[in-house]
C-alpha cells in the first residue's frame, strides 16, 4: 500500500480463509475467483446455502488449485480468520450486517465495497443518495461491533474486470478507514495480479470514495468499458515491478 503503513504488514497467510457476504453477486464472485488463484482459501456467504455451494463449484472449476467454499452469510463471518468482505447492494447492506453482528470475533476486519447507488430508491447508477451517516462505510459503522475494524475500498473495481482471469486488473484501489484494517486489507488485495493499493485516509474519506463509482458509471456507459482508476506519481505500479523482473 502507498503511503506507506505496508512496511508494518505481516505477509498474509495464503492458508488463510477470506469470507465474501454476497459472495455469489457479481463483484463477489469476482473476488473470490480472484482471491482463490491467489492462495486464499475463500468462504462464499450467502442467504441461501445451496446458492453459495453452486457459486464455490462455479469458482472451483474457473480457479486451478483453488480453494472455495459455500456457505451461509453467518457462517461466512465465523470462518473468516481476519478479512470478510461485503458484497451486497445498498438496499441490503444494513439488513446483512445485522443478519450476521452475533458472528464476529474481536480482531476481524470488514472491508465494505458498498456504493449508495440511486438504483436502490428506483434512481439512475449515475447517481447516489446520501446515508444519513453521511456514507455507506459509516452507516456500516453503527451496524457493526465496535472492535471490529472497517475498511472501505474497491468502488472502482468492476466486477467484470474481476471475473476476466486471463487479465490483470492493471488498476489502483482507494481504501479508508482505520490503519490496522487497511494493513490487513492491503495485505490481502495486493496479491490479486495487478491490483494496487492506495491509502485515502480515514473513513470519513468513503463518502468521496464511492461517489467515484457514478463517475466511473458514466465513463462506461459512454465508452462501453470496465474502466478503473489509476493514481499517478506514486512510485512503479505492481506490473511494471513484474515486467522489471
Ligand atoms: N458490480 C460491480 O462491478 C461493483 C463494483 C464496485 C462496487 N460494487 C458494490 O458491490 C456491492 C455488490 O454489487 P453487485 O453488483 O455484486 O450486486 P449483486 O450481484 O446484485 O448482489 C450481490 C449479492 O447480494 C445478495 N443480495 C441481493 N439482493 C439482496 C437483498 N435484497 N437482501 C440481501 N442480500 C441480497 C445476493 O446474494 P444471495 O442472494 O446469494 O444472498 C447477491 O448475489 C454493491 O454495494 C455495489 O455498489 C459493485
Amino acid at each position: 500500500m502507498t503511503r506507506s503503513v505496508k512496511s508494518l504488514v505481516a505477509e498474509g497467510d495464503v492458508n488463510e480463509t477470506v469470507s465474501i457476504l454476497g459472495g455469489t453477486g457479481n463483484l463477489g464472485f469476482g473476488l473470490a475467483v480472484r482471491l482463490g488463484a491467489a492462495g486464499y482459501r475463500v468462504c462464499l456467504g450467502s442467504r441461501d446455502v445451496e446458492r453459495a455451494r453452486r457459486a464455490a463449484a462455479q469458482a472451483d472449476e474457473l480457479v486451478e488449485h483453488g480453494t472455495f467454499v459455500g456457505c451461509l452469510n453467518s457462517e461466512a463471518v465465523t470462518q473468516a480468520d481476519r478479512l470478510v468482505i461485503a458484497a451486497v447492494p445498498f438496499a441490503s447492506h444494513v439488513a446483512t450486517l445485522r443478519s450476521v453482528a452475533e458472528h464476529w470475533r474481536a480482531g476481524q476486519v470488514l472491508l465494505d465495497t458498498t456504493v449508495p447507488l440511486a438504483t436502490a430508491v428506483g434512481g439512475r447508477p449515475t447517481h447516489l443518495v446520501e446515508p444519513w451517516h453521511g456514507s455507506a462505510a459509516q452507516q456500516a459503522r453503527s451496524a457493526i461491533d465496535d472492535r471490529i475494524g472497517l475498511v472501505a475500498g474497491l468502488h472502482t473495481i468492476s466486477a467484470a474486470a474481476l471475473r476476466d482471469l486471463s487479465r490483470p486488473l492493471d488498476q489502483d484501489t482507494l481504501i479508508c478507514g482505520d490503519r490496522r484494517g487497511k494493513e490487513l486489507v492491503a495485505a490481502a488485495l495486493e496479491r490479486i495480479d495487478g491490483l494496487r493499493v492506495v491509502d485515502a485516509g480515514s473513513l470519513e474519506m468513503s463518502r468521496l470514495l464511492e461517489g467515484l463509482t457514478p463517475v466511473l458509471i458514466g465513463i462506461n456507459i459512454r465508452n462501453k468499458t470496465h474502466a478503473g482508476i489509476q493514481v499517478t506519481h506514486l512510485g512503479t505500479r505492481p506490473a511494471q515491478q513484474a515486467a522489471l523482473a
